[in-house]
């Protein structure tokens, strides 16, 4: 790679972003598309980050992903929203125009249906009812992700029940106490965990996953370990199931083709962020 004074910078924000798949992932696209562009990780702390994300728009960067802790700063410091920030209250992608105005955009959504869209092109038909488990960033954007994919009846099911109803509102969803959390299974036709049960370090969790219908996909957003118990689980009785590289992948591809108007080449974006997770694991 070469980088000169016209070499157009990219980064992701957050902390921590030592572990982050994304630059691996970008890096590989840019490169073949020929874009002449790099991406860094960029940690900022939560400590002193308004002023480090007031400090960016002198910075020169064209572009950048947002992940945790800083999903709400960056569509509060934003000037211009897309509508998918306004509903979610949290961008994952960022521009800046030449004149300095800040877009923020969110496209975790898209990283949902665009797994689905890879690894079953014909879920959409086949979907009356999903089921998202979790409430937090993950578990909105997913919900939106459904609805925006034409499901019907989006069913969130929270540990903390006010966090369902919240999440569910947003598409004219169902929610679901954590004590139904069963009978929500046997229902589904498609299942997403949005929660961080199952990721290493975290809490593990024995779901119910005998009651889902034999027909029910199930994916996971914790893509550490990649085979989560849920996935596992789901696999031994024969479902189909989609690991959390399939989200960042898709979420990546789309904060992509804002940046550069083209689709990048999914395979090249799959491979690079295997080979990146497997050097780190
Ligand atoms: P993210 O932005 O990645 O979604 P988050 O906003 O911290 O992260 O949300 C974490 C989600 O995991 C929440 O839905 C949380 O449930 P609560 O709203 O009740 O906190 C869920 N979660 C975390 N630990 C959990 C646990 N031990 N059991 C059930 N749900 C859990």
């Amino acid at each position: 790679m070469k980088i000169s004074g016209r070499t157009q910078l990219f980064a992701i924000i957050g902390d921590p972003v030592i572990h982050s798949l994304s630059p691996a992932m970008q890096n590989a696209w840019m490169q073949a598309a020929g874009i002449d562009a790099v991406y860094v990780p960029l940690g900022i702390a939560e400590e002193g980050a308004e002023r480090a994300f007031a400090g960016l728009r002198g910075l020169g960067l064209k572009g950048a992903n947002v992940t945790t802790p800083h999903k709400e700063r960056a569509a509060r410091a934003a000037d211009v929203h897309d509508v998918a920030v306004r509903k979610l209250h949290a961008a994952n992608v960022l521009t800046w125009e030449n004149d300095g105005t800040l877009v923020a955009f969110n496209t975790d959504w898209a990283g949902v249906s665009g797994a689905f869209d890879e690894a079953t092109p014909d879920w959409r038909g086949k979907t009356q009812v999903a089921l998202v488990i979790g409430a937090g960033g993950a578990g909105r954007a997913a919900v939106w992700g459904l609805a925006e994919a034409g499901v019907a009846n989006v069913v969130v099911c929270n540990r903390t029940f006010p966090g369902a109803e919240a999440s569910a509102r947003l598409v004219g969803g169902m929610a679901v106490p954590w004590a139904e959390l069963g009978e929500a299974f046997a229902n589904a036709d498609v299942i997403v965990n949005a929660t961080s049960l199952g990721m290493i370090g975290k809490e593990q969790f024995d779901w119910p996953i005998e009651r889902a219908k034999q027909s029910a996909i199930v994916m996971d957003s914790v893509y550490a370990p990649r085979e989560t118990a849920l996935l596992k689980a789901a696999k031994a009785r024969g479902l189909k199931t989609i690991d959390g590289l399939g989200m960042l992948l898709h979420q990546g591809a789309m904060a992509f083709e804002l940046w550069f108007d083209q689709r990048p080449d999914i395979a090249v974006g799959r491979a690079a962020l295997e080979a990146a997770f497997a050097e780190r694991t």
